[in-house]
């Protein structure tokens, strides 16, 4: 059983080989959509159908994918580490369905909806497709459970606290461009060893302690894991 606490940081990267979309690659979601179109406040408002079928249709993306080796691979890291949290940029659910547990979605979740009046008050969503119109038990219309840009992260300082305890930091395909998200590895201890798994160029000069592991996740993960299972 390994005693050191490691945390690992996810974005959209880990969930490409199963399929997702990631956001800023060159087929990325923020170059078929607009941000403001779909994710803000405003749009909710301004236009709340079209926001709905923008994640009714990656809701149905989310539930036609599978966790793939590098979600798999931190489960069995978990199982090994115990102490081990994740927290993650992304509203798929499937670090879920790969079997791991301590999870902390920092951009809402898509498997969920919310009440208009509420950030926190949620409901399950059984299946893909949300009905607009349909209201939360506290009266207010149901919108999607996604933290909307210009929004409050509201579980960020829960993240900056899981952060701060990390002996080992693993990042996995985040471009580290949104915030308050990306200020999380400044929580870090710097005593604290850091593996950032992606194939892309990422900004990292800020953190000299830094390991850029240059894989993509389903290569580099498992890799990394084996290697800190066989460390014990
Ligand atoms: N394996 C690992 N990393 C990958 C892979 C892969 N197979 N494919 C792409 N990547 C990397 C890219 O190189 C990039 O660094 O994943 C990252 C994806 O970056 P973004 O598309 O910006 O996604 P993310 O960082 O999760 O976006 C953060 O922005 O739009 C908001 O709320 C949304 O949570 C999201 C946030």
């Amino acid at each position: 059983m390994g005693t050191k606490k490691i945390v690992v940081f996810t974005g959209a990267g880990i969930s490409a080989e199963s399929g997702l979309g990631t956001f800023r690659d060159s087929d990325g979601l923020w170059e078929k959509y607009s941000i403001e179109e779909v994710c803000t406040h405003q749009a909710w408002l301004r236009n709340p159908q079209l926001c709905v079928d923008f994640y009714n249709a990656r809701r149905r993306d989310t539930l036609a994918a599978e966790p793939n080796a590098a979600h798999r691979a931190i489960t069995r890291l978990q199982q090994a580490y115990p102490s081990l949290e994740i927290v993650t940029q992304n509203i798929d659910n499937l670090h879920e369905r790969a079997g791991s547990r301590n999870i902390t979605h920092l951009h809402g979740e898509i498997t969920k909806l919310r009440s208009e009046r509420d950030e926190l008050a949620t409901v399950d969503l059984d299946g893909w497709e949300q009905h607009y119109g349909d209201r939360h038990p506290d009266g207010s219309l149901l919108r999607p459970y996604i933290v909307f840009f210009g929004e409050g992260v509201p579980y960020f300082s829960k993240a900056c606290e899981i952060a701060s305890t990390a002996d080992i930091f693993i990042v996995i395909g985040t471009s580290l461009a949104v915030y308050p998200a990306a200020s999380l590895l400044q929580y870090v201890p710097e005593s604290a060893r850091v593996y950032v798994i992606d194939p892309g160029n990422i900004d990292l000069s800020g953190y000299p302690q830094a390991v850029h592991i240059r894989k993509k996740a389903s290569e580099g993960v498992p890799e990394l894991v084996d290697k800190l299972i066989a460390e014990g």
